[in-house]
C-alpha cells in the first residue's frame, strides 16, 4: 500500500490524434526512468484494441456512435483502474495516461478520480496545426500501428484523416484554471503553463520544455587511449598514450568522413585526457565539469587487482550491484546519471554535437538515448577509439559505430568477472575485445564489423 504522503503524479495526455502524445509520453517516461523514478505508460488505446480488436473504421469513432462511444470509455475506465492499482499496489510514482481525453467533461472525470486518491494530476496538452507535421506523424508512426495493420498506406491515411475529423468535433482545448497543466504549441513555438507544483512536475515540465522533434544525430567518443589505460589504472587524469595520441590525429578525418560538413560543436570533460583528444578538431568547443570521469574516490589511481586485494569486499559488491554501488569518498553510477541530468537537457535542445568523455559517463548518457536499464547500463560496451553515432527515432535510436584501425588495450569488464576469475585463475573474455579494420569502418554495437567483414582478435587474458 502506498503511504499518502508519497508522490505520485499522473501525466494526463491531451490533444488530437496525431499530435505526437505518445512519442511525448514516451520520452517522458524514458527521462524519468533514467533518472531512477518509477513510471509507466497506460495507453487507452491498446486497452480499446484488447477490447473491440483491430482494424476498426473510423466510423468507431464518431461522436455520435453510441456503441462506440461505450466502448471507448469502457476503454478508458479500465486503463485509468490499472493505473490507480498500479499507483497503490506497485508504489508507482509517475503514471501516464495516454489518450486524446479532448473534452472538458473527460478531463473532469480523470482529475476528480485520481486526486481523490490524492494522486496530482499534470495535463499534458500537445497542439499543432501544422498540416506537413500532422501528415508526417500519420505516415511515420499512425500507419506502424497495429490499427492499420493490413491496410493500404493510402486507405489507411484517408481512414485516420476522418478519424481526426470526429475528434475535432468534440475537442475542446485546455483553459480549466483549476487544472495543472502545460500546452505545448507546435512542438517547442509556444508553452502555456498553469499552476505547476512541487519540484518533480517543475522537473517534468522542465524537460518538455526542451523536448524537439527535429531529426538529430549525437555523436560519442572516449578519449583516445591514455597513460593509466596502459597500467590499467583507473581514475587520475592522465595524458594520453601514444596510440591515443594517434586516435587524436586521426579524428578529424574520421569526423570529416563520416559527420560531413555540419557546423559540429565538441564538448569535452575538463580533463586532460579528452582535451588532448579533442585539440586536432577545428571546431567550437566547451568543456563540461559534468562530463568528468566517475569519482572513484580512495580508489583513484589504483588498478582493478590493487582494488581487489585491498578492498575485497567493496570489489565484490560492486559486481553485484554495479549501478549502485559508490566508491568510497566518490560516485556510483547512479550518481553519475543525476550530475548529467543537465548534459542530457542541453542534448535534447542542441543538434549535431560530438561529445569526448569516458567510459563511464558515455555510458549514462548512451543508456539515456538507447533505453537501457539500470542494470545494463553499467556494462554498456563503449569501445576506445571508437565514434558511437546515435539517430534518436521517435521510439527507438539507431546507432553506429565507426572504428580507427589503431590499436588499444580493452576496459571493459564482464559482470561476475571476480567469481569467474577466482573459479578459473586463466579468465577468458567472451566478448570481442578489439577490431582491426580500416579507419571509419562501421562496426555493430557487439564490436564487430558490419562492413567489411574482417577476422578480428577477441581473446585476451584478464580483460577490465
Ligand atoms: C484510442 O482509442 O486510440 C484512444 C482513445 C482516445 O483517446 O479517444
Amino acid at each position: 500500500m502506498n503511504n499518502s504522503s508519497d508522490l505520485r503524479i499522473a501525466c494526463v495526455m491531451v490533444g488530437l490524434p496525431a499530435r505526437g502524445k505518445t512519442y511525448i509520453a514516451y520520452k517522458v517516461s524514458r527521462y524519468l526512468t533514467w533518472l531512477g523514478i518509477k513510471t509507466q505508460i497506460f495507453s487507452v488505446g491498446n486497452y480499446r484494441r484488447e477490447l473491440v480488436g483491430l482494424n476498426l473504421p473510423h466510423t468507431f469513432f464518431d461522436p455520435h456512435n453510441t456503441e462506440g462511444v461505450k466502448k471507448r470509455r469502457e476503454a478508458a475506465a479500465c486503463a485509468l483502474d490499472d493505473m490507480i492499482t498500479w499507483f497503490e499496489k506497485d508504489n508507482g510514482t509517475v503514471g501516464i495516461f495516454d489518450a486524446t481525453n479532448s473534452s472538458k467533461k473527460t478531463r473532469a472525470w480523470i482529475n476528480e478520480t485520481l486526486t481523490a486518491r490524492n494522486i496530482q494530476v499534470l495535463f499534458i496538452e500537445s497542439v499543432c496545426d501544422d498540416d506537413d507535421v500532422i501528415l508526417c506523424n500519420i505516415k511515420d508512426v499512425k500507419l506502424s500501428s497495429p490499427d492499420y495493420s493490413e491496410r493500404d498506406p493510402d486507405e489507411a491515411t484517408e481512414d485516420f484523416m476522418k478519424r481526426i475529423k470526429h475528434y475535432e468535433e468534440t475537442y475542446e482545448t485546455v483553459t480549466e484554471e483549476n487544472l495543472t497543466y502545460i500546452k505545448l504549441v507546435n512542438v517547442g513555438s509556444q508553452y502555456i503553463i498553469n499552476m505547476i507544483r512541487g519540484y518533480l512536475e517543475s522537473r517534468i515540465v522542465f524537460y518538455l520544455m526542451n523536448l524537439h522533434t527535429r531529426p538529430k544525430r549525437i555523436w560519442f567518443s572516449r578519449h583516445g587511449e591514455s597513460l593509466f589505460n596502459l597500467e590499467d589504472k583507473i581514475g587520475g587524469d592522465a595524458g594520453l598514450s601514444p596510440r591515443g595520441e594517434q586516435y587524436a590525429l586521426k579524428l578529424p578525418e574520421l569526423v570529416r568522413q563520416n559527420i560531413g560538413g555540419r557546423p559540429l560543436t565538441v564538448w569535452t570533460s575538463s580533463m586532460t585526457r579528452t582535451i588532448q583528444t579533442a585539440r586536432h578538431l577545428d571546431f567550437p568547443k566547451k568543456q563540461w565539469k559534468a562530463l568528468d570521469e566517475l569519482d572513484t574516490g580512495v580508489c583513484d589511481g589504483m588498478t582493478y587487482d590493487e582494488i581487489e586485494a585491498k578492498y575485497p569486499d567493496d570489489f565484490a559488491r560492486r559486481d553485484e550491484d554495479k549501478f549502485n554501488y559508490r566508491y568510497r569518498g566518490g560516485e556510483s553510477y547512479r550518481d553519475l546519471v543525476l550530475r548529467l541530468e543537465p548534459v542530457i537537457m542541453d542534448l535534447e535542445r542542441h543538434e549535431n554535437i560530438l561529445i569526448i568523455s569516458h567510459q563511464a559517463t558515455i555510458r549514462c548518457m548512451y543508456a539515456y538515448f538507447m533505453g537501457l536499464s539500470h542494470e545494463q547500463l553499467p556494462y554498456a560496451r563503449i569501445p576506445l577509439h571508437t565514434i558511437i553515432e546515435l539517430k534518436p527515432k521517435a521510439f527507438s535510436c539507431e546507432e553506429k559505430l565507426y572504428h580507427v584501425d589503431v590499436g588499444s588495450v580493452d576496459t571493459y569488464r564482464p559482470k561476475g568477472q571476480t567469481a569467474r576469475k577466482l573459479k578459473d585463475d586463466k579468465f577468458v573474455s567472451d566478448i570481442p575485445v578489439s577490431s582491426e579494420g580500416a579507419s571509419g569502418e562501421i562496426v555493430d554495437s557487439n564490436n564487430a564489423p558490419i562492413l567489411p567483414i574482417k577476422p578480428i582478435g577477441i581473446t585476451r587474458t584478464n580483460t577490465r
